[in-house]
């Protein structure tokens, strides 16, 4: 099959078009033909070989987070999928390879492509609304009534965040420059802060939850924004020691990652502040949870741009830049 791969890590080396065998369908597997996948920032960071340590790869390596497509086959003890389903998933975080034309997935990690999207839609949807999820639902406990800011609000994560906590019903602040703050008061944000002409922190007090997808300095800012026993939640970083023990990393490792995050948790500790690291991961039955909540229209893909599969490598260089709105995707199928 075709597919796009990386054999060594290398900071903004290209993938490389190649034939790799197809996959091998394990006794749980469903085999997915791929129609769509999407770009993550997730997959630069791979390919530069920042996550060598965390996800130790085995080379070549296929990349690509995200799918939507059609079962072909399924595994002996597969009961909820069958040949035919539309589906969608982002595959567990040991089995990524979605820039290809076939995958095999755990019936665990794949839910039911939602009726009312494209393949391409359906795409885009995965991997950011899982952190979503698993952020402002399952790690923040997010509240009606409750206050939280969500930063980068026009990004992949930020689209898909602000929908979903509006959908609880909590009071929405985002961030994000002057071009895009229609789209993101369209999907339901109340106060938008342009980050290049405003600081945040002297805008919002007082906030439940703070979702960081943005650099050292906005966290740290961020800070100022929450209430005592508020939850500064980053997905960009630094780790924490939880995160460590629950990646079992060696102790040298998790030595790394305690310093990496010793100021912020400080900072936070001396505010009543409850700072955590979460890393996203695959979860079919949550996936399906958000697959309702797109077909009663309550969440939407936001999808900037579609680039075929010959052009993964321009898709790939397309979200390094930083400025997609919403989400880039790959046609295959
Ligand atoms: N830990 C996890 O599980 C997890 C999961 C998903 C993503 N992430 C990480 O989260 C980060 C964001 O991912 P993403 O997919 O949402 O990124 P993205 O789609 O590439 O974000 C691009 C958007 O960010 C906005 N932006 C850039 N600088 C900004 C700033 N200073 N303030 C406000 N908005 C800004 C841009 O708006 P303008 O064009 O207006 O600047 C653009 O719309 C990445 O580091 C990614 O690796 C982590």
């Amino acid at each position: 099959m075709k597919s796009f791969l990386i054999n060594r890590y290398g900071k903004g080396s290209p993938l490389q078009f190649s034939q790799s065998p197809e996959p091998e369908l394990r006794e749980n597997d469903v085999m997915v033909q791929i129609h769509a996948a999407s770009v993550n920032v997730l997959d630069a960071k791979i390919r530069d070989g920042e996550f060598k340590f965390v996800l130790p790869y085995r080379l070549p390596l296929i990349l690509g987070n995200d799918l939507a497509g059609v079962v072909v086959r399924v595994g002996a003890g597969v009961q909820g999928f069958k040949p035919g389903d539309a589906v969608y998933a982002r595959p567990n975080q040991d089995r990524i390879g979605t820039f290809a034309q076939y995958i095999c997935v755990d019936e665990a990690d794949i839910a039911m492509k939602p009726r009312n999207l494209t393949m391409e839609e359906a795409a885009s949807l995965p991997l950011v609304a899982l952190t979503a999820w698993q952020v402002l639902v399952e790690r923040a406990n997010l509240r009606k009534g409750q206050k939280v800011l969500i930063h980068a609000g026009s990004g992949g994560v930020g689209v898909i965040a602000i929908q979903l906590a509006r959908h609880i019903g909590a009071f929405v602040a985002t961030t994000t420059s002057a071009a895009n703050i229609d789209l993101v008061k369209s999907l339901g944000a109340d106060v938008v802060v342009d980050y290049k002409t405003e600081n945040f922190e002297e805008i919002l007090h007082d906030y439940d939850v703070v979702l960081n997808s943005l650099d050292k300095d906005t966290l740290e800012k961020s800070l100022r924004v929450l209430k005592p026993g508020g939850k500064l939640i980053s997905i960009s970083g630094p780790p924490d020691p939880v995160f460590a023990r629950e990646k079992s990393l060696n102790w040298s490792l998790r030595q790394v990652v305690r310093l990496l995050s010793l100021r912020i948790r400080r900072k936070a500790k001396r505010r009543n502040i409850d700072y955590s690291f979460l890393f996203m991961t695959a979860n079919g039955a949550q996936l399906a949870r958000i697959t309702a909540l797109i077909e009663t229209g309550d969440i939407r893909p936001v999808v900037d741009r579609v680039f075929p599969f010959e052009q993964t490598n321009d898709a790939m260089a397309y979200v390094e830049t930083g400025r997609a709105k919403g989400k880039v995707v790959i046609t295959i199928q």
